[in-house]
């Protein structure tokens, strides 16, 4: 039996190992997907004990190791180096490799939903490590970023890094655009905006009352995607449907997170529509 670990703190309430445990079934492989909840404090204990030994493939890691872990690994993808965050790792005889699939769950969610991105305008809320990855992800393609957050200088310090060489494989042709989270940049912003994406937490269970943006500025002619999964379907999302709008949760970009984790793990394409089912049966949706 082959092991791959979730590495949290905590860990509890995470679909991750129902949704690989099952893809792992269906593929007919002896691997097992278990979530431990490590402390800071153990984390490089952890990672250099457990993860380098034999019946390992690797591990997910999330909240609030995805920065830290990176000083205990040998190599770095370099998307994962320009986002500045991991949450995959694969053990390849004991040397162990940090990638980060979020942007790629963000983009693919994003691709299956709208096809091509290039003359969209998006509009981002939040400049944490989410927005981090959905932005390099996408950057590529989109014709105008605007990045609205709460501590503006968070969102400049974004935009600068996706303007300038951060990330120098970017031939990024989009306009990027920084501004505080407010009603008056939210009204112009999401005027003539297509897709508004919210990377902040606003809206999670258990402030499930919250959303970022006042329900009056959605309107018919955008998508409003989530990164919000639980609940599925959050305030803003119920309030886009309201405006006219399309919608997607965030339990699609976890979904495509997870299937590229499963295929640097396995070699094998995930298969995602099982994975689908599972989240949205745990969601209870
Ligand atoms: P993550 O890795 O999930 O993105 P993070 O790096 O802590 O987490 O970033 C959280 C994001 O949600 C930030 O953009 C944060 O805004 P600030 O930079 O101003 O802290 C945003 N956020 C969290 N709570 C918020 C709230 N109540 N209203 C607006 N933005 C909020």
């Amino acid at each position: 039996m082959k092991i791959c670990y979730l590495i949290g703190y905590p860990v509890g309430h995470s679909m991750s190992p129902k949704m690989h445990n099952a893809a792992f079934r269906e593929l007919g492989l002896k691997y097992m997907y278990k979530a431990v909840s490590i402390e800071p404090e153990r984390l490089s204990e952890f990672v250099n004990i457990n993860l380098r030994r034999s019946d390992v493939l690797g591990a997910n890691v999330t909240v609030p190791h995805k920065i830290a872990v990176m000083n205990e690994i040998d190599d770095l993808d370099p998307n994962a180096a320009a986002i500045g965050a991991v949450n995959t790792i694969v053990n390849d005889g004991g040397v162990l490799k940090g990638y980060n699939t979020d942007g790629l769950g963000a983009y693919k969610a994003l691709k299956e939903f709208v096809g091509e991105l290039d003359d969209k305008k998006v509009v981002l809320i939040g400049a944490g490590g989410a927005a981090r990855a959905v932005s390099y992800s996408i950057i590529r393609e989109v014709e105008t970023l605007t990045i609205l957050n709460r501590t503006f200088e968070r969102a400049q310090v974004l935009a600068e890094a996706l303007r300038g060489s951060a990330w120098k494989k970017v031939a990024a042709r989009a306009r990027v655009i920084s501004a505080p989270l407010d009603e008056l940049h939210l009204k112009n912003e999401l005027e003539d905006a297509d897709i508004l994406i919210n990377s902040t937490s606003v809206g999670m269970h258990p402030n499930v009352g919250e959303t970022p943006v006042p329900g009056h500025l959605l309107h018919e002619s955008m998508l409003v995607f989530d990164l919000v999964y639980n609940p599925s379907n959050t305030r803003l999302l119920r309030e886009a449907k309201e405006a006219g709008a399309d919608t997607l949760s965030g339990v699609e970009m976890l979904v495509y997170q997870g299937a590229e984790a499963f295929r640097l793990w396995t070699g094998k394409k995930a298969p995602v529509d099982l994975m689908l089912h599972v989240v949205w049966r745990e969601l209870g949706t």
